[in-house]
Order: C-alpha cells, then sequence, then structure tokens
C-alpha cells in the first residue's frame, strides 16, 4: 500500500500542472463565441441601388457610413425601368445588395420575376398604412410618398398672355402647348409610369390609350429620369413638365422660374420603394440599411438633401405636406405594378420608342 502511494501522488501532482498549461477551451457561443465568431464576418461594404435624385442618394450614404463607420456604401444612381432591366440582366449574379427608392409599381413587377427577397424588418411595424405602404410578404416596404404635379415655365406664361398653367389632363391636349410638354419616358422612368397608369385609371383602359398618343404628339423630347423635365423646363426648353411635385418644389427652391399646379379631377402619387435583392452578397449590411430607412429620423433627412418627398413612418414630419393635400387618385399600385411590362412595351411600340429619348 505505502509503494502504490509512492508512486500516485507524483503522477497527480504532474497531470494537474500539465491541466493548467493547457489553454481554456473557447467559451460556448452563448458566453460571446457567437459575437466574436459575427464580428468577423461581418459585411464591410454595401452596394446600393439608388433611384431618387443624386443628392439624396450622396446624403443618404453619408449618413448610413456615420451611423456605421465599418460600411462602405457603393451606389449607383439609375432610373427605375433601367435599374429593373440592370437586376433582370444580373439576376444570375447580383452585384446589388438592396434598391432603394422610386415608385413601387416596380417592385411589384421585382418581386413578380422573383429578383427580390423577403425581410421582416422589427421597423415594419414604424410604418403608418402597412396595408397600403408594405408588400403583405415583405418584399419591400414604402420609404417615402409624393405627388405628381405639372411645371410651368412663368417666362413662358409672361410670354403668351392668355395662356394658364395645366388644372387638368386634358388642358395638356390644348393647342398651345403642341411641342411644348416635357416628360420621361415610361420605359426608363418611375415618374412617367406613374403619370401614363394615372391616366390609364383615370380614363379607362381604351380613352386612355387615346389620350396617351395625343399627350405624347404635344411632347417636345422624352427625358431618361423623370425629375429632369423641371430642370429643362426651367431653362425654357419647354413650356410644361410632368413631374414628381417635390422634384418641382426643389427647382423652384434653386430660384427656376416655374409655376407649379395639379390636374384638379385627380393627381397619381407614388410610394417610393426599397427591397432587398434575391441573392444579396451583404445581407447583414442590406438589413442594416432597410431597418434604418425606416426610423423616423432617416426619413426626416430628405430636407437636408433637397429632398421634399413625405415620409411613410410614424413619428416623422412632412417637410411639405401641401403636396400630398391635393386631389389624389386612389392609385392602385398592385395592378400598375402586375402590368408594367405590358404597358410600358405598349406605350413604346405603339406610340413612342425609346429613340425619342433627348440625349
Ligand atoms: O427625383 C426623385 C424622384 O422623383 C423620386 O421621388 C422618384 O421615386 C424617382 O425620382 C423616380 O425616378 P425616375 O422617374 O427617374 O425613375
Amino acid at each position: 500500500m505505502r509503494n502504490r502511494l509512492f508512486w500516485i501522488v507524483p503522477l497527480l501532482l504532474l497531470a494537474a500542472l500539465a491541466l493548467a498549461a493547457c489553454p481554456a477551451p473557447p467559451p460556448p457561443a452563448s458566453q460571446g463565441g457567437g459575437a466574436q465568431e459575427a464580428a468577423a464576418t461581418e459585411s464591410t461594404e454595401l452596394n446600393l441601388l439608388c433611384t431618387p435624385q443624386v443628392q439624396w442618394c450622396e446624403g443618404m450614404k453619408a449618413e448610413f457610413e456615420k451611423k456605421y463607420p465599418n460600411i462602405t456604401v457603393n451606389f449607383v444612381r439609375m432610373s427605375s425601368g433601367e435599374s429593373l432591366t440592370r437586376l433582370r440582366n444580373e439576376k444570375d449574379n447580383p452585384q446589388f445588395d438592396i434598391w432603394w427608392g422610386g415608385p413601387v409599381d416596380s417592385f411589384i413587377a421585382a418581386k413578380q420575376e422573383g429578383l427580390l427577397q423577403a425581410y421582416d424588418s422589427p421597423n415594419m411595424a414604424n410604418i403608418k398604412d402597412p396595408d397600403l405602404m408594405k408588400d403583405a410578404d415583405n418584399y419591400w416596404a414604402g420609404v417615402y410618398i409624393g405627388s405628381l404635379g405639372f411645371a410651368t415655365n412663368k417666362n413662358f406664361l409672361e410670354e403668351n398672355p392668355g395662356v394658364e398653367p395645366p388644372r387638368s389632363w386634358d388642358d395638356l391636349l390644348k393647342p398651345e402647348f403642341k411641342g411644348q410638354l416635357m416628360v420621361a419616358h415610361p420605359s426608363s422612368s418611375g415618374t412617367s409610369y406613374t403619370a401614363l397608369c394615372t391616366i390609364l385609371q383615370i380614363k379607362g383602359e381604351d380613352a386612355g390609350w387615346e389620350f396617351l398618343k395625343k399627350y405624347a404628339g404635344q411632347v417636345l423630347q422624352f427625358t431618361k429620369s423623370g425629375a429632369a423635365p423641371a430642370k429643362f423646363v426651367g431653362q425654357g426648353e419647354a413650356a410644361v413638365g410632368i413631374v414628381f411635385s417635390h422634384d418641382i418644389v426643389a427647382e423652384i427652391e434653386k430660384g427656376s422660374p416655374l409655376v407649379l399646379s395639379f390636374p384638379e379631377e385627380g393627381t397619381g402619387y407614388e410610394i417610393g420603394g426599397m427591397g432587398i435583392i434575391a441573392g444579396a452578397k451583404h445581407l447583414d449590411a442590406a438589413k442594416k440599411w432597410f431597418d434604418w430607412a425606416l426610423e423616423p429620423e432617416t426619413q426626416e433627412l430628405g430636407p437636408k438633401y433637397e429632398a421634399y418627398q413625405a415620409p411613410t413612418v410614424k413619428g416623422a414630419k412632412a417637410s411639405r405636406p401641401e403636396l400630398l393635400e391635393v386631389n389624389l387618385i386612389d392609385y392602385d399600385f398592385q395592378w400598375c405594378g402586375e402590368h408594367k411590362k405590358e404597358f410600358v412595351d405598349k406605350f413604346t411600340n405603339e406610340i413612342a420608342g425609346a429613340e425619342n429619348l433627348k440625349k
């Protein structure tokens, strides 16, 4: 017995020393190991497809990077129709992570084509009217609202006594506006598509297409981006532009000689959308942007960057509430979104081809 103890005691001591020298095993995920792992794989980039005015895209990039200094936002500004085409072409190898801005008709079309992925952000709860301003399956969320208006050049009115700014869609067909209208082409622009779909809803499809033929006959040139006619009409290149009213206000703020008017029988409006791209390579960063864009403080940033669209979330104040206090039609986003390709193709093939675009 004494002999056995003689060996066991030093052996136990040696084993204790060896254990003390071994590194401790990593803590289980619940004690912090999971967080370390996540930090190692967090995205440091976000590729943003941005459809609103470029100043706002730049501003949003800077504000997001201030909040998330480890993420660099790379953005490309593209009109709605162009964006949709780009996403279709990149479907098998998406280059963008998130699409922010542009009327939701295009997001509805994109969802239909499998170009977006659903995300049930906790901040969806902030949305004022979820039935209208978000997708039922969480493929897109509304981030702003804007109404369509008419921008008329003040000098044109002064030089043509008796001519009044248009106050109805039919006024656009008056002889004094022949070759004097400017609007974007609906194949590239969500603004122009909103106008097209507004006309089809107000007049009905048959009369609407007849009207669109005459309306296109009044157009001097079609632009690529929806807001561009406000700028060109301000410079006197044409008399009247069909543009979102917040873009007209932004031009007036810069000193452009424009008068803003609305069609009294009713005007269309947009809900500006946002959606995560199917197969996004920086999904964690895309979700951060999505959550952030639905915060009231974020939606109140617009006017800092000359963007006067109204917010979609509770607790955010509209900078120009009067732009929505006009006669808005009960715009059917779902119908316009589902028929977008068909209506754009019909306009392009039967009324005005994209070769009419202003260079
Ligand atoms: O300039 C801003 C804006 O009018 C947005 O309100 C709108 O969603 C977007 O431009 C539409 O751009 P586009 O007509 O070029 O597609």
